[in-house]
């Protein structure tokens, strides 16, 4: 931990999480916190962020310390309009037309950095270019109103585990790592922010909440494949992203003895994604169900998931479920 002092250490392991009311005070409380260099996890309609004040190099720091990362991927940075985004980066054509279409929402547009942005150079990764998306859930906007400053903030959970849509969620992973968490309940998609590098050729880089036939009707033409996100560290080290302690299986159509069975649609198990087979439902209870998969198959035993259709956000949830099956990396 290079970028701390042995004081600041201690205090940081030792203090308590605070967990702050959905009101004025919380959000005021939460600003403040951020503004003093703290870590606050807050809720989006995607999932839970780990914010930090974006243009200090403590507070980025401290929020790869808080996560486990062993490498500095670059982060997302979380303003509440666009005056601000345009205060920090440029938006070409088709930026600009996504930007309209689905802002604020659950989509992050890689941009090329301004100079002099105040960004830290720890939430690029040093990378001429920079993630930004204007987050809709309120108390979000209210939090980076509040601030007024950009927020970085990579999913609240630890590295390489299950991404958070509800405060406990936070808790299992970060409790006593952070300084306080904003309690605004479970989040609405509950899938990570679709991410796009727009300009010149518009390219996919992670499926996520907005599908991307609904980029694509946007934009009149089909997006570029490209891979999870521009990795400038360890290419692949997210390949095992999401996991549950349990190993998994994808496109089950029944349990094995030993297995929990996740079902979709005319698939039953004990836990459903979504028994009318509702993408969208499915995406706001993939990462609840794969903790109580988890939590019900125990050491020994096995998760099963039913088949999801690669549409719409099926994609993204796809996406996830590989990544939740896949050997596991983390060290
Ligand atoms: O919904 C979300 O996107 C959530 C909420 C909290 O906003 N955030 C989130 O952050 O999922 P995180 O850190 O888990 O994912 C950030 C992704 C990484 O895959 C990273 O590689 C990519 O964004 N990324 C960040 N900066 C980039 C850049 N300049 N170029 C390409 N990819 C970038
Ligand atoms: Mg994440």
């Amino acid at each position: 931990m290079p970028f701390l002092g042995p004081d600041k250490q201690d205090a940081a392991s030792i203090a308590m999480t605070l967990i702050l009311p959905q009101d004025s005070a919380g959000v005021t409380r939460a600003a403040s916190l951020l503004a003093d260099g703290e870590l606050v996890a807050f809720p989006t309609e995607t999932v839970y962020g780990l914010g930090g004040d974006a243009r200090s190099d403590i507070a980025v720091a401290r929020i790869y310390e808080a996560k486990g990362r062993p490498n500095f991927n670059p982060l997302i940075v979380h303003l509440p309009d666009l005056a601000a985004v345009e205060q920090i980066a440029t938006l070409g054509p088709k930026a600009r037309m996504l930007a309209q279409a689905f802002w604020p929402g659950p989509l992050t547009l890689v941009l090329p950095l301004r100079d002099g942005s105040g960004i830290s150079p720890l939430v690029t990764a040093g990378l001429p270019t920079v993630a930004i998306r204007i987050p809709a859930h309120p108390l979000a906007q209210a939090l980076l109103r509040a601030l007024g400053g950009p927020v970085a903030a990579p999913s609240a959970n630890l590295s390489g585990r299950i991404s958070p849509t509800r405060v406990s969620h936070v808790m299992d992973g970060l409790q006593n790592r952070i300084a306080a968490i904003l309690d605004g309940g479970p989040c609405a998609v509950g899938l990570e922010s679709t991410i796009v590098l727009a300009d010149p050729d518009p390219t996919l880089l992670r499926p996520g909440g907005v599908p991307m036939e609904a980029l694509e009707a946007c934009l009149g033409h089909p997006l570029t494949l490209g891979g999870d996100g521009v990795k400038p560290t360890s290419p692949g080290q997210l390949a095992s992203h999401y996991a549950p302690n349990a190993a998994l299986r994808l496109n089950a159509t029944s349990a094995a003895p030993n297995e929990i069975l996740v079902g979709f649609g005319p698939v039953k198990g004990p836990l459903t994604l979504s028994e009318t087979g509702d993408l969208i439902e499915a995406a706001a209870r993939l990462f609840q169900a794969l903790r109580e998969a988890d939590a019900l198959a125990g050491p020994s035993g096995r998760i099963a998931f039913a088949p999801i259709p690669e549409t719409g956000l099926g994609r993204a949830i796809n996406d996830r479920l590989r990544r939740a099956a896949a050997p596991k990396d983390i060290p």
